[in-house]
């Protein structure tokens, strides 16, 4: 029997000396397959008598026994080492930090905007809106510029294709016509309460450059009422400029120019007078009391009310509030420069 503990043997060193299932596999074959030598022993009983074959025949049995115990151990061994390298190739350090989900922010120009509302209506203003897609009418026509009028051409006006009364509001401008209107009609007959709005949005111009964008924003003032002047329109914009930038270390210039629909016009140049832009005039609004023409395309009575109204650019405001010198930068997307704003 000698030779069947051998063969245990055997198989056990074989079995061992497999590096992977596949080998193992092939190692069993030799022993336990079709013609493998334990199979090739169990053939061989046919031809023993009885008695010695119960005898060999359990002699073998154990014989197999044993080497199907070794293949089940190395089976295991190898199933377990090739869990154990999975385990060691995919390992996940719990202790690093979790990349989190970024809570998104509000854009530096919205800020601007949440500001400006805040404090103009701490005065008394309304927050007024209008349509971006504008008649030709109340982008121009109501605002004293009439058709072939030269003031037409200092806009570079988006017309909707096909249809030549429709365009992109080139100004926040119509917005007054509209509102005009809307409080003409509501108090026809009476007496006109104060009309005070201001009327954020998006306007459009062909033009693209580190200051213009071809869609920027405004905000439109006006305020109509019986004892409205220019020095009611000085106060409010010095004392609205003072209170967004938090401080007085400022010049403020009121600058004669034209616009149709204001007269006498102005433009209002900003400066401060202190911190890193010290002495950088940029011109940031169009203001002057709205022409009579105007209250009348409104509804309104121009020999009883007079009133005062602005245009201010908003990306202006924010790129001098926080010192951006490119307006591009507000609307290529950019999560590095948005960031900034919000942490
Ligand atoms: N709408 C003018 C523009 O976009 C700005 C402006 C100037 C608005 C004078 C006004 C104003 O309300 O009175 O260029």
């Amino acid at each position: 029997m000698d030779q069947l503990d051998q063969l245990i043997t055997e198989a056990q060193r074989a079995f061992s000396a497999a590096p992977d299932v596949n080998a193992l596999e092939q190692a069993k074959a030799r022993f336990l397959g079709k013609s493998g030598s334990v199979t090739e022993l169990l053939k061989g009983l046919g031809k023993l008598d009885a008695d010695a074959r119960r005898t060999a025949g359990a002699e073998i049995n154990r014989v197999k026994s044993a080497i199907e115990a070794a293949l089940e151990t190395r089976r295991d061994a190898l199933r377990d080492a090739q869990l154990q390298a999975q385990l060691a190739a995919e390992a996940l350090d719990v202790t690093l930090p979790g990349r989190g989900l970024r809570q998104g922010g509000i854009h530096p120009v919205n800020r601007t905007l949440e500001r400006v509302e805040t404090l103009f209506r701490s005065i008394g203003f309304e927050v007024a809106d209008g349509p971006e897609i504008e008649t030709d009418w109340h982008n121009f026509t109501a605002l004293n510029t009439p058709d072939n009028h030269p003031a037409r051409s200092m806009h570079d006006t988006f017309y909707l294709e096909g249809a030549s009364e429709v365009l992109l509001r080139t100004h926040t401008s119509p917005v007054q016509i509209r509102t005009m209107q809307a409080h003409a009609a509501k108090y026809a007959g009476g007496a006109m309460p104060e009309l005070r709005i201001i009327a954020p949005g998006r306007v459009y111009r062909v033009d693209s450059d580190a200051t213009h964008s071809p869609m920027f924003h405004q905000v439109e003032g006006l305020w109509i009422g019986e004892q409205i002047s220019f020095a009611g329109l000085k106060g409010v914009v010095i004392d609205f400029l003072q209170r967004f930038f938090e401080t007085d270390e400022m010049q403020v210039r009121f600058r004669p120019s034209f616009f149709p629909f204001t007269e006498p016009s102005a433009e209002i140049d900003f400066a401060f007078m202190s911190g890193p832009n010290k002495g950088r005039w940029l011109e940031i609004a169009g203001c002057g009391m709205v022409h009579p023409k105007v209250l009348a395309n409104g509804g309104i009575d121009a020999d009883r009310y007079t009133g005062f109204a602005f245009g201010m650019g908003l990306d202006r405001l924010t790129m001098l509030r926080y010192g951006v010198n490119d307006l591009r930068l507000f609307f290529d997307n950019d999560v590095r420069f948005l960031r900034q704003f919000n942490d």
